[in-house]
């Protein structure tokens, strides 16, 4: 029976059940994390090879017999662009290959933005409001990125399909202000929703009042699915130059979550016409990444089959983690009107929402019980969340044995919150 359909008398009884449980829980002293969007020791254990794969022995020279020990190559190895080229279907000449994080890149682009400008046109900073597009539930860091250098966002609701385009169009087209919009495309963090064709299209064709307006497209997980058959997403760079605005898209991806996270190789591409401009400001930034973790991941991932074939090592995985805490959000929170959940076809989150004003109160029980969730409002911009209700669970690190005992304990607490609530409610 839902929870709302229950009486004073019967929320009373079952809350009295519930705290004895949740007493129980936290009597235990249980230290578990469900907060971090982490692989698993045995998936970084996938990639130890990266960590002796150069012998020294010659290693150090490059395809075309460029010696990676020395200055020089400033975009990156042709043979690591091929790489990323072939998974994803973008022009080797419209790739940047940069250092270990791709967040660094992202951060870089809008600290560029603010100080050269996008183009020709004029420096963010000399502008009296610069303003974002940041659909949500999103991620934490890109927030973080904005809110920084004094951006002003506007959340856009993010659907099943992407941001509400309605919205975003009305927006763009009449104020001059909004210069960008992030987006995670894929798998998207935290809801695991992939953009429809249709919303690709709808970005790569908008017409906007900004002359410098750009989209921040973050394809983390562009290769994470959990199952066979994964989504797909439309290429936004080939379709934003059906219609002239290639120049629009600044696209980053990194093997973080292919090989090591903090330890991997990221990636920028974009029109011909920003990429020369990028490579031009990164020139003075930089001489050149790290050739040599390049090197080092070329002769690891080799070609774009073997890398799809270490993407099925990691979903196999976390398949399991995934089904597993599906399985128990079903079994214990279907049907009682108090929580809902996606069911992510990949990447490394569910989102799950309480009722109206109970997610804090979730995260402090779980806190007290010894689950550590992620911070409450970090989904969305300035750390705040309008309805209390988003919980981004990553179940990615814990131990199966360690994910069923948290899964139990934050039902239980979701559970205690929402009859809380509705006691209140009633009175
Ligand atoms: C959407 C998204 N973008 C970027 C990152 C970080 O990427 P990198 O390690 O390449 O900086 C993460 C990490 O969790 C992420 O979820």
């Amino acid at each position: 029976m839902g929870y709302n359909k229950k009486s004073n008398a019967e929320l009373l009884a079952l809350k009295e059940e519930l705290a004895a449980q949740y007493a129980a829980y936290k009597a235990s002293g249980a230290k578990l994390d469900l907060s971090r969007g982490k692989p698993e020791t045995g998936q970084l254990d996938i990639s130890n090879e990266l960590l002796t794969n150069m012998t020294g022995d010659g290693d150090y020279i490059s395809t075309d017999g460029f010696d990676c020990r020395n200055y020089g190559i400033l975009d990156g190895l042709p043979e690591m662009k091929r790489i990323f080229s072939d998974l994803l279907g973008i022009p080797a000449e419209n790739i940047i290959i940069g250092g270990n994080s791709s967040l660094n890149l992202m951060y870089d682009s809008i600290a560029r933005f603010m100080i050269y400008g996008v183009l020709d046109q004029t420096p963010w900073a000399k502008l009296d409001k610069i303003r974002f597009l940041c659909p949500s539930p999103g991620y934490d860091r890109h927030f973080a990125i904005l809110e920084s250098m004094g951006i002003e966002m506007i959340p856009i609701t993010l659907n099943s399909d992407g941001p509400d385009m309605d919205t975003v169009e009305r927006l763009v087209s009449s104020d001059e202000s909004i210069k960008g919009i992030f987006c995670v495309p894929k798998y998207s963090n935290p809801t695991g929703i992939t953009y429809s064709d249709a919303t690709v299209t709808r970005l790569a064709s908008m017409s906007t009042k900004a002359k410098d307006f750009v989209i921040m497209w973050d394809n983390a997980y562009a290769l994470h699915d959990l199952y066979e058959e994964g989504d797909v997403l439309l290429d936004i760079l080939s379709e934003s130059a059906r219609f002239g605005n290639e120049d629009r898209v600044l696209y980053f991806t990194s093997t973080s979550k292919i090989t090591l996270p903090g330890a991997g190789i990221s990636m920028l591409a974009s029109g011909k016409r920003m990429i020369d401009k990028i490579k031009q400001l990164i020139g003075v930034q930089t001489i050149g990444y790290d050739k040599i973790n390049q090197l080092r991941h070329v002769k690891f991932l080799k070609d774009a089959d073997n890398v799809r074939q270490i993407m099925k090592m990691h979903a196999a995985i976390l398949r399991p983690k995934f089904n597993f805490a599906l399985k128990s959000l079903k079994e214990q929170l279907d049907g009682l009107g108090i929580a809902e959940w996606s069911y992510p076809r990949g990447g490394y989150f569910i989102s799950l929402d309480t009722m109206d004003g109970c997610a804090t109160l979730v995260w402090n029980l779980a806190k007290e019980a010894g689950v550590t969730l992620t911070n409450v409002g970090a989904t969305f911009p300035y750390g705040k969340d309008p309805r209390d209700r988003n919980l981004r669970l990553a179940p990615t690190y814990p131990s199966c044995e360690e994910l069923k005992l948290i899964m139990d304990i934050l039902c239980c607490c979701i559970k205690l919150a929402s009859v809380e609530k509705l006691l209140a409610k009633q009175r």
